[in-house]
Formats: C-alpha cells, structure tokens, sequence
C-alpha cells in the first residue's frame, strides 16, 4: 500500500515543494511554506474517461446572447456599483477584509433588500443559529426566503445546495470550511483551494451565485489570495479602520465590471449605511486656518473624490531629516521634495516633513501631486492656504504642472461642494471652453509648481 506524503505548500501563492523553503521559489515571501499531508490518490479513481463527441459543445460567437446575464440589485447602490451593476447569477465572488471589519453584516444586511423570491441560503462556519438570529434581528432583517445553516462540513454543504438549489449562497467563512475526506486542516492552502473550486463547480453548474467571505492575513491578502483570485469571477476587499466608522469596500478583480470603482460605507448601531457623498464625509472637521492642509480631488472610478491632504514640517533634530507619508507614496513625496527643491527653491534638507492624508484614503493618482506640494510648502512657510482652494495636477521633474484626465468632472465636484478656486494644470484650462461661463468658481491654470505654490500661498 501507497504511504501518505508530505509536501509543502505556500501559503501565499500556492507553490508546492517536497522540501521546506525559507523563501518561497515561486512568489519570493519569506517563511510561509506550511507543511502539509497527502493521502495517496488510489489507482481507480485515476482511470482513463474517454470522450465522445457529443460531450464538447460549442456555439458560434455571434450567436451567443449577452443581454441574458441577469444581475440582483443589492439595494446598496455602493455595493452595486462596485460589482458593475449589480451581482451577476451564477458568478463566484470573494469578500475579503479584516476581522470584525463587517464583512458578515454586510452579506446579511443585502438579504433584506434582494429580491423577495430568491431564495438565499447563508452557511456559516463560525456563528451559531441563534447568534445569526440576533445579528438579523439587530439589522431588521426579515426575509421568509433566507434560510441559515451552521455547518463546515463541504459535502454536506454542496449536498445541501444542490437539494434545496437556492439562488443565492452566502458562505461565512471560506477558511471555515473544509473536506473531511481531505487530510489537510480547514484554513490550509489546499483546503481553501478545494472548497473554493467546489463552490466554482456548484456556481457554474447550477446557475446560482455564490458569495465566500475570506480573511485576510496580517500583511492583508487573503489566505491563500492567489489561488483563489484566479477561481473566482469578482475579488472585492474592504477596507478600513475596525476602530473607525468608514469602510470602504474595493473590487480587486472583476469579470463583470470595471475594478476602479469603490464603495463607502459608515458603521453604525443598525449595521452598515452607504455614504453617498464620500467628498463630505472626508471634508467634515477640517481645521480651518491651518497651515499645511490643501484639498486634493482625485478619482476614484468614474467618481471625484475629495480629500484633505495634511503636512507638518518641523526642524530636523538629527543628522538625517525624517519623512514619512501615510496614505500617499513615499518616493512619490521625496521626489516632489526634490523638486519642490529644485525647482522652486524651497528649501526642506534641514527639515522632517510628515504627510497625511485624512480618511484613511491611499492617493494612488498623480492628481493629487500638487496638493501634496502645497501642503508642504504651506507647512514649511506656516501660512496657512484659504479654505476655498483646491488644487489638482501631476507634478513633473521639470517642475511642470502636467495634464490629468477628467478635469471637467474634477472641477464640478469642487462647485458642488461650495470650493471658490481651482488651480488645475494650463493644458487642462486651455481645453476648457467658456469656463467662465460655466462654472462660478475661479479657475487658475499653472504651468510650473513654482507659479502653482504662489497663487495657492497668494504670494
Ligand atoms: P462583522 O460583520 O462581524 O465583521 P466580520 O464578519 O468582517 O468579521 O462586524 C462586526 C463588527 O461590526 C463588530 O465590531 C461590531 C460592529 N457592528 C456594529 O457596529 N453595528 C452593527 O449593527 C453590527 C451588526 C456590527
Ligand atoms: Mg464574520
């Protein structure tokens, strides 16, 4: 008789070697191989299937009909629009975020507004019956058609599905699962493989749609992500401070729609609410006369977003001036230094400088360079910059102020929330037409960070 093997697998990528590794060969992570066992495969079921033609099926390209994908509204408009207008039947999506984040309010609270006749089956492998009740109760969901089962057991589950064959399956968690048959742990790499394909099996073969919950590990992908993010149709995280309220919910992989989107969401007594003007949200509390803050618009999908950017620069007490930036690029900010430097001599070599950006947002998009340079210089100089200015632009080693795309909508979003100055690049004014005849508020068109930073300091 065959013995069980053992193997190591990565729990990151999914890499699997008959030896232990420090670092992983195939995604270069340190410490992550995780021992594993494996029973041997018997012979038989390994025997050869031989098809016939009949069982390939193929269809001409033209004649297959896109408008027969169905899509359930959620009632979270946030929610739908990050799944690309609603979750598609019969897709596989991931949830992942960290613990006590609301990732199974969230799922529970989208069955008191999906459509009544779908009948929703939510298995969870960490709440009991009575805990579930409760949290419902607490929501005010109420749903004849939603049915709760406590389990961890795949094959009952996939059991389960395919008697009761529901149109909806929330699984809480994903980890929690396992196949009693399979001699690896609930939670390994090969568990979460093999539960996941299941639920693929099951969502494909059925047409019902299928949402996991995962948890995200301590540097925050979700265990065993790689492996899983090519299985399922959509990746969505949330993000956010379990401390603070917001929470904002980001496709990372989307078959069904664009991954640029985010939803806002705000915790709390009675679950998770949408926030509808996220730019008011992150504007709310901003301290007024304050020397280093500038308001930055960035986009965020097809969606403006504004956000306060502050900086705090102070004399350097050691050899080595500190910088440091939370919510925006390290290097990005040293080069704007640099230039900022260079370019427009503004001295920071003496000095640490601290850049934060309010809301727990990441300012990913070039757009917000300028503002970054604004608050700095603002902090540098202690004048604080008027209330009612915002700027936007990608700041270039020249010192040039480069185009960004979507000024209009930009520009829009800043009247909308009552700003009375924009300084956005001069290639993006010279293609405006009429703006005085359009907007109420004052547009400046810089070409150099030098004339950027005099017109917000009003020098
Ligand atoms: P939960 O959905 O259990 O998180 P996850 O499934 O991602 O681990 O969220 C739990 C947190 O949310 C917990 O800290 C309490 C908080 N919460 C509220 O503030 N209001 C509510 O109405 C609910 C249900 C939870
Ligand atoms: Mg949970």
């Amino acid at each position: 008789m065959k013995k069980s093997t053992n193997v190591f697998v990565c729990s990151e990528c999914g890499y699997e070697s008959a030896k232990w590794n420090g670092i992983c060969p195939s995604c270069g992570q340190g410490n992550t191989m995780v021992e594993e066992i494996r029973e041997p495969v018997s012979k038989k079921s390994g025997s050869k299937v031989r098809f016939s033609p009949s069982d390939v099926s193929q269809i001409c390209v033209n004649s297959i009909d896109i408008n027969e994908e169905v899509r359930y509204h959620t009632g979270f408009n946030e929610l739908d629009r990050v799944f690309g207008g609603g979750i598609v039947k019969g897709s596989l999506s991931l949830l992942g975020g960290t613990p006590g984040i609301g990732k199974s309010t969230l799922l529970l609270q989208i069955c008191k507004f999906l459509d009544k006749n779908l009948k929703i089956l939510y298995v969870s492998g960490e709440e009991s019956k009575r805990q579930i009740k409760m949290r419902a109760s607490r929501l005010g969901v109420e749903n004849e058609n939603l049915y709760v089962m406590t389990e961890t057991n795949l094959n009952k589950i996939a059991a389960e599905i395919e008697f009761t064959n529901p149109d909806i399956v929330i699984i809480d968690s994903v980890q929690t699962m396992n196949n009693p048959e399979s001699s690896s742990f609930p939670g390994s790499v090969s568990q979460v493989k093999e539960c996941t394909n299941t639920f693929l099996k099951l969502a494909k073969s059925l047409d019902i749609t299928i949402l996991l919950i995962g948890h995200v590990n301590k540097d925050g992908a979700i265990a065993g992500p790689k492996v899983l993010e090519h299985m399922v149709d959509a990746v969505l995280y949330f993000e956010g401070d379990a401390q603070t309220s917001y929470r904002i919910l980001r496709a990372v992989k989307n078959r069904h729609g664009s991954t640029n989107e985010i939803g806002v969401f705000r915790m709390d007594s009675v679950g998770l609410q949408e926030v509808e003007n996220p730019s008011m949200m992150l504007l709310a509390g901003k301290p007024q006369n304050a020397s280093g803050i500038c308001v930055a618009c960035v986009m965020e999908g097809s969606r403006p977003i504004l956000t306060e950017v502050q900086s705090l620069v102070t004399a350097t007490s050691f050899g080595n001036p500190r910088r440091m930036a939370t919510g925006f690029d390290y290097n990005r900010m040293a080069l704007i230094l640099a230039v900022l430097e260079k370019r427009a001599g503004y001295f920071f070599s003496a000095m640490d400088a601290y850049i934060n950006v309010v809301g727990g947002l990441k300012l990913e998009e070039p757009a917000a360079d300028l503002s970054v340079a604004i608050a700095l210089v603002s902090a540098l100089k202690d004048i604080a910059i008027d209330d009612r200015i915002i700027a936007f632009g990608e700041v270039g080693l020249a010192g040039e102020i480069r185009a960004v795309s979507n000024c209009e909508l930009r520009i829009t979003e800043a009247e909308r929330l009552g700003f009375e100055k924009c300084i956005i690049p001069h290639y993006n004014f010279v293609t405006l037409k009429n703006p005085e005849k359009k907007y109420k508020i004052e547009i400046i068109g810089a070409k150099t960070i030098r004339q950027a930073v005099a017109e917000a300091l009003n020098q």
